[in-house]
């Protein structure tokens, strides 16, 4: 087996952030094609398919779907089959932050939150299968949080909810195809400096408060996140592992 060498990758928010970043860690251990998908920035989803293909991932492209919406999930897809032989690897990496307490929260927010984090890799699961099922080996990988394995964050109560959801969806997945040999895990963030977490980390002493909630007292890049990513999705490297959360969390366990 070769590995990600020739695989062809689906990630959904893969224009910016950890998307971005495990979009060209796969492109970088030789992925032929990866699918970007993104919401709303198509500029930035265009640059990130021209950096995909100057290292070699030339299949490449993008394709806009709002991960909570059935209709576009599938549409992308159909848009992919059309594209690529089969999907060795589906990313769902699309996520939107909340924060506050069930006092604060309104139900519009708290279903707007689930819906993206939680119903939004559900549906790319659903619509990819056929593809998944297609290639000689597959695998997905879900991005959960901290969020959904501890309470002490500072993320909000919907936010939480949706990430340890997507835990319960990845061991419950994991089981369902493990008869066809398709692997499902989660990696398990901690802070990422990305656009989601700018707010905590644009002063010197929000940067020095987040180093010191974690052990080894560094702040994570997305980098960090798409190499447990890549290991996860990758057939050799982690042929026996499935409905694992793998945790990067820079040694904080509370
Ligand atoms: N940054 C962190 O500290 C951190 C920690 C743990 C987990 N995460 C998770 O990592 C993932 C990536 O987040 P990030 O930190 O790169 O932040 P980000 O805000 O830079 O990226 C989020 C991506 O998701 C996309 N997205 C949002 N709603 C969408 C929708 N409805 N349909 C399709 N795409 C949608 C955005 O367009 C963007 O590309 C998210 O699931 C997030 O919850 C982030």
């Amino acid at each position: 087996m070769e590995g990600l060498r020739g695989s062809y990758v689906v990630v959904t928010g893969g224009s910016r952030g950890i998307g971005r970043a495990a979009a060209l860690a796969f492109a970088r251990e030789g992925a032929a094609g990866v699918a970007v998908l993104y919401r709303q920035d198509r500029s930035a989803a265009e640059e990130t398919v021209a950096e995909l293909r100057s290292l070699g991932a030339g299949e490449s492209f993008c394709v806009r779907a709002d991960v909570s919406r059935w209709e576009e999930v599938e549409a992308a897809a159909r848009l992919v089959g059309g594209r690529f032989p089969h999907v060795n690897v589906l990313v769902n990496n699309a996520g939107v932050l909340q924060v506050g307490g069930v006092e604060e929260t309104s139900l519009d927010e708290w279903r707007r939150t689930i819906d993206v984090n939680l119903t939004g890799a559900f549906l790319a699961v659903k619509a990819f299968l056929p593809l998944l099922r297609r290639a000689p080996w597959a695998a997905v990988v879900n991005v959960s949080s901290i969020a959904g394995q501890t309470g002490n964050v500072v993320a909000g109560i919907a936010y939480a909810a949706s990430k340890a959801g997507l835990i319960g969806f990845t061991k419950r997945l994991a089981v369902e195809l493990a008869g066809e040999g398709i692997r499902v895990n989660a990696v398990a963030p901690t802070f990422v400096e990305t656009d989601m977490t700018a707010r905590w980390l644009s002063t010197p002493e929000g940067r020095e408060r987040v180093r010191g909630l974690h052990p080894l007292g560094i702040i994570l890049k997305p980098e960090d996140v798409a190499e447990a990513i890549l290991f996860l999705a990758d057939p050799r490297r982690a042929r026996g592992i499935t409905g694992h959360v793998l945790s990067v969390n820079a040694g904080r366990y509370t």
